[in-house]
C-alpha cells in the first residue's frame, strides 16, 4: 500500500493506473476505521481494480460546538489496517492540500434535504460534507464510490449531487455503491464515535437498533413509528424518529416508496444515528 499525502502525487498515480485500464474505486473516510469501513473496502475491491481510501477529518462539516478537536485520529492504526487489507492507496492529505489558499475550492450547499433531521441538528454539516466530497471526487476522479448506509441522509445528498453533475455533463459518470450498515453482535451500528460510549450507556445505545428492528415490522406509518418508539430507552435523549422517503427525506408510508426509518439520539455524551431501509416492493 502507498501512503500519499499530496494531491499531485495521487493524481499522477491514478492517471497511470487509468491509462493502464484500471477501474478506480474510492472510499472516503474520516479515519478511526472499523469493520464498517473495511466492508466498504471489500466491496470496492470486488468491483474495482485499484482502490483508494482517503482519511481526512474535514473541518468544514463540524459545527463550532461539535467534536472536531476530539474526533479520533488514528492514522498509524488505520494505515496498518488498510495495508493488511491490501488497499492500494491511503490518501491522507493536510487541510492545505484539500483547501489550498491559492485556488479556493467550490463551496457547495446541500439545499432542502440538507436542512432536515441531521441538518437541523447540525447546521452547515451537509454543506461542508458535500464540499469535501465534491473536492475529493475532483481529485480522485473515481469510477465507483462507496458510502455506508448508516449515514443515509449523506447518501441521499451525494446521490443527488452526482445525479445533477452527471446529467448536466459537469462530471464523468461515477457509480455510487451503498454498503449495508455493519453492526456488532448486539445490533449496535458501528461508528467511530462508539468508543466514547461507556458500559453504562450501552443499554440506551442498543435501544436505537432495537427500535428500528421493531419498527420495520409495522405495516402503516403509524404502526412503524409506535413499534419503534416503544423500544427507545428513557435514557436515550431522542432527537428524531421518522419514516421518510430514502431519497427526498420527506415523511412517507411504508410500501409507497423506498423508505428509511431513521433515528438520532444522544446517549451519555455521544450523539448516535441509525436507520433501516424498508423496501416492501422488493
Ligand atoms: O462519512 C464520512 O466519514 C464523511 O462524511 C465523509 C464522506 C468522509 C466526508 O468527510
Amino acid at each position: 500500500m502507498q501512503l500519499i499525502h499530496s494531491v499531485s502525487e495521487l493524481r499522477q498515480l491514478i492517471s497511470q493506473k487509468r491509462s493502464a485500464g484500471a477501474r478506480i474505486g474510492f472510499v472516503p473516510t474520516m479515519g478511526a476505521l472499523h469493520q464498517g469501513h473495511l466492508s466498504l473496502v471489500q466491496l470496492a475491491q470486488q468491483r474495482c481494480d485499484f482502490v483508494v481510501v482517503s482519511v481526512f477529518v474535514n473541518p468544514l462539516q463540524f459545527g463550532a460546538n461539535e467534536d472536531f478537536d476530539i474526533y479520533p485520529r488514528t492514522l498509524g492504526i488505520d494505515a496498518n489496517l488498510l495495508s493488511d487489507h491490501d488497499v492500494d492507496v491511503l490518501f491522507s492529505p493536510s487541510p492545505a492540500e484539500v483547501y489550498p489558499a491559492s485556488s479556493p475550492v467550490k463551496q457547495l450547499t446541500a439545499g432542502a434535504i440538507g436542512e432536515k433531521f441531521e441538518g437541523e441538528s447540525r447546521p452547515g454539516h451537509f454543506d461542508g460534507m458535500l464540499t469535501v466530497v465534491n473536492r475529493l471526487f475532483d481529485i480522485v476522479e473515481p469510477d465507483c464510490v462507496f458510502f455506508g448506509q448508516k449515514d443515509a441522509q449523506q447518501v441521499a445528498l451525494v446521490k443527488q449531487m452526482l445525479s445533477e453533475q452527471i446529467s448536466s455533463g459537469r462530471r464523468a459518470p461515477i457509480e455510487l455503491v451503498v454498503g449495508e450498515t455493519t453492526r456488532n453482535e448486539s445490533g449496535l451500528a458501528l461508528s467511530s464515535r462508539n468508543k466514547f460510549l461507556t458500559a453504562q450507556d450501552m443499554p440506551a445505545a442498543l435501544s436505537l437498533s432495537k427500535a428500528l428492528f421493531a419498527g420495520e415490522k409495522g405495516s402503516t406509518r403509524q404502526q412503524v413509528l409506535e413499534l419503534a418508539r416503544a423500544e427507545i430507552s428513557p435514557e436515550a435523549k431522542l432527537e428524531y424518529l421518522e419514516l421518510v422517503d430514502a431519497d427526498s427525506f420527506e415523511p412517507t408510508e411504508p410500501g409507497l416508496t423506498r423508505a428509511a426509518l431513521i433515528v438520532a439520539a444522544k446517549v451519555g455524551e455521544v450523539r448516535l444515528i441509525d436507520n433501516v431501509y424498508i423496501d416492501r416492493k422488493s
